[in-house]
């Protein structure tokens, strides 16, 4: 089978953009692959985090990828700092990378303007320790959203130039992108991504919200002010009503070009009406299971301590490889 691995940062609540960009691909993949999915706490602290909100956040995070079905019976589940071969191949791949593709990369350009007095050199060459999350498994393949394809490039970028020095030490990883929800818009301003960080609580949805907030949020969203408000697909010109269109096709499983010919000649309240329905249907079963398995601490720890223990045992082997062919002598 192929090998898979994600993961998702542990700070604030994770939005309907996690899920339909990047969980509900991971659920759908566990018996096809071999899976592996962390919560990369490691990358949360590129940003000034609160110590104790950071504990709840990953705590948090684990209860809801069990609800939202991942299955540490058939999948690798684990939390990036427990595995200590993820800062340890990091090192050695910061001294593979260059300043100038890191300078390169949208997302440091995007984060270094927003958190402006703490540009930090772990913010820089965070996109290095993302990869070495990744060749750590020996990946073939990295299902995440849209706004990591840079980010999986560069890891690709620098697989290969290890590889080249050194022999077939990685796999080269392939990015998984879906092709229908893998960059979900902000509700108010949907020329940019829904973010669970931005700071207009009113731009995204948690998966834990309350029905009624869903609801009156997406009754909410930025539409347009088109004359003939007429409901198609064209994110250019219709950003809002494209938005609502996909979230509508990911949360019913239906294609956009279905969807599109029922709503002739109806209101962008109608279309609204139905988003939020099938928002709040999607997400029902994943918000009915999270607070038992929240409270569960004894389950949550248990599968924490396994995943672990899984998770290195496959990261030790890569590791050693590495350490070895650079020249380290190992440690007798
Ligand atoms: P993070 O925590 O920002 O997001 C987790 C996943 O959710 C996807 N995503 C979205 N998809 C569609 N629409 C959106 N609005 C949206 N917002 C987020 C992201 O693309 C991602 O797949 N650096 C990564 C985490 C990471 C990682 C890795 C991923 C660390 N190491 C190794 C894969 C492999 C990040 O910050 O994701």
């Amino acid at each position: 089978k192929p090998i898979v691995l994600s993961g998702c940062q542990p700070s604030g609540q994770l939005s309907i953009g996690n899920y339909i960009g990047a969980l509900r691909q991971w659920v759908s993949m566990q018996d096809s692959h071999d899976c592996r999915f962390m919560l990369v706490d490691l990358h949360a602290i590129t940003v000034r985090q609160d110590p104790q909100e950071l504990r709840t956040a990953t705590l948090d995070g684990l209860a809801l990828y069990l609800a939202c079905g991942l299955d540490p019976k058939r999948s690798v589940v684990f939390v990036q700092s427990h595995v200590p071969e993820h800062a340890q191949l990091a090192w050695v791949l910061n001294c593979y990378t260059q300043m100038g593709e890191l300078n390169r990369m949208t997302q440091f350009k995007d984060k270094s303007e927003r958190h402006a007095s703490n540009i930090n050199a772990g913010l820089f060459s965070y996109p290095a320790l993302m990869a070495a999350d990744i060749l750590l498994y020996q990946a073939n393949q990295v299902p995440v959203g849209n706004d990591q394809k840079q980010h999986l490039e560069l890891s690709r970028d620098i697989a290969t130039r290890f590889n080249n020095l050194y022999g077939d030490v990685f796999q080269v990883p392939d990015p998984f992108i879906p092709e229908v929800g893998a960059r979900v818009m902000s509700l108010q301003e949907p020329t940019k991504k829904m973010s669970k960080s931005d700071e207009n609580p009113n731009n995204f949805i948690g998966l834990l919200e309350d029905p009624k907030k869903i609801t009156k949020k997406i009754k909410r969203a930025v539409t347009d002010s088109d004359e003939q408000a007429r409901i198609y697909f064209d994110p250019e010109e219709k950003a809002g009503v494209s938005n609502l269109l996909s979230i509508l096709s990911c949360a019913t499983g239906r294609p956009i070009a279905d969807l599109v010919p029922e709503y002739e000649g109806k209101m962008y309240g109608h279309l609204k009406g139905d988003v939020a329905e099938a928002v709040v249907t999607m997400l029902e079963p994943i918000q009915r299971d999270y607070q038992e398995l929240r409270n569960d601490r004894d389950l949550l720890n248990g599968i924490m301590k396994q995943g672990a223990e899984q998770a290195s045992a496959l990261a030790a082997k890569t590791l050693a490889r590495v350490y070895d062919v650079i020249g380290l002598v190992p440690r007798p």
